[in-house]
């Protein structure tokens, strides 16, 4: 990390938590943390916090926990999201594989995974991957009845792989599986997007989209 200037600020930023002790410590309090019994939404591999903003400011109501692992982009996540001014929301300086250890079973309302990295290069490549079966049946175990997993990917075999794990899993129930959710789906909205959303879209790659109920 020798010469990123953006180590520092994350290190002295009040509304990020690095330190593996303190966040864990956090497991099955975070709402006294965020002081109310507000629902918690978790977003993983958050990237530069161009999707939730627009739901922060809509739903004081909600608590929002966003777990990244790059510096630049949870120092712009924590940055962007201080300019309001609310306050419902911590960034989190953590491996998505670790939810088990932040938060206890039924803790967390919704979900978003929005492009996590596919690692398709090499098959070995693979055991990277965030979303596989015990990360799914971990995520399932902290999230509450009814609430959701939202997950959107360019990258079809990825998709495919999660939706053959849920399958056997026999967890989560499926709500919507679309492999082309603009041209399939209402609820589509060009300004709900993310960062690596809208630089897919410029090539008319078609996203696939996943919402699975607990
Ligand atoms: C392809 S980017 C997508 C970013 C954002 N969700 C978007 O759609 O624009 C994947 C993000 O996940 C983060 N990431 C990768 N592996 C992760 C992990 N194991 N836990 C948490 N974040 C991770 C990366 O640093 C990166 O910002």
């Amino acid at each position: 990390m020798l010469n990123n200037p953006y180590v520092e600020k994350v290190e002295n930023h009040k509304k990020i938590l690095i330190e593996t002790e303190e966040i864990y410590s956090h497991q099955w309090k975070w709402n006294t943390y965020f002081k109310n019994t507000h629902p918690i939404h978790l977003e993983i591999g958050t990237g530069m916090w161009n999707f939730f903003w627009r739901e922060v400011v809509a739903n004081p109501d909600i608590n929002y926990v966003w777990i990244e692992l790059r510096y630049k982009r949870l120092f712009a996540t924590a940055e962007k999201a201080m300019k309001g001014t609310w306050d419902n929301f911590i960034v989190i300086k953590d491996f998505g594989q670790n939810i088990d250890k932040i938060f206890q079973a039924w803790e967390v309302s919704t979900t978003h995974i929005h492009f996590p990295d596919p690692w398709w290069k090499k098959e070995r490549q693979k055991k990277h991957r965030l979303l596989q079966s015990d990360f799914l049946k971990h995520l399932y175990d902290i999230t509450k009845s009814w609430w959701n997993l939202i997950f959107k990917t360019d990258h079809r075999e990825y998709f495919d792989s999660v939706i053959e794990i849920l399958a056997q899993q026999w967890l989560w129930k499926n709500k919507i599986v679309s492999y082309d959710y603009e041209a399939e789906l209402s609820h589509f909205d060009t300004k709900s997007i993310t960062e690596f959303e809208a630089y897919y879209r410029r090539f008319k790659t078609k996203i696939c989209y996943l919402e699975a109920e607990k």
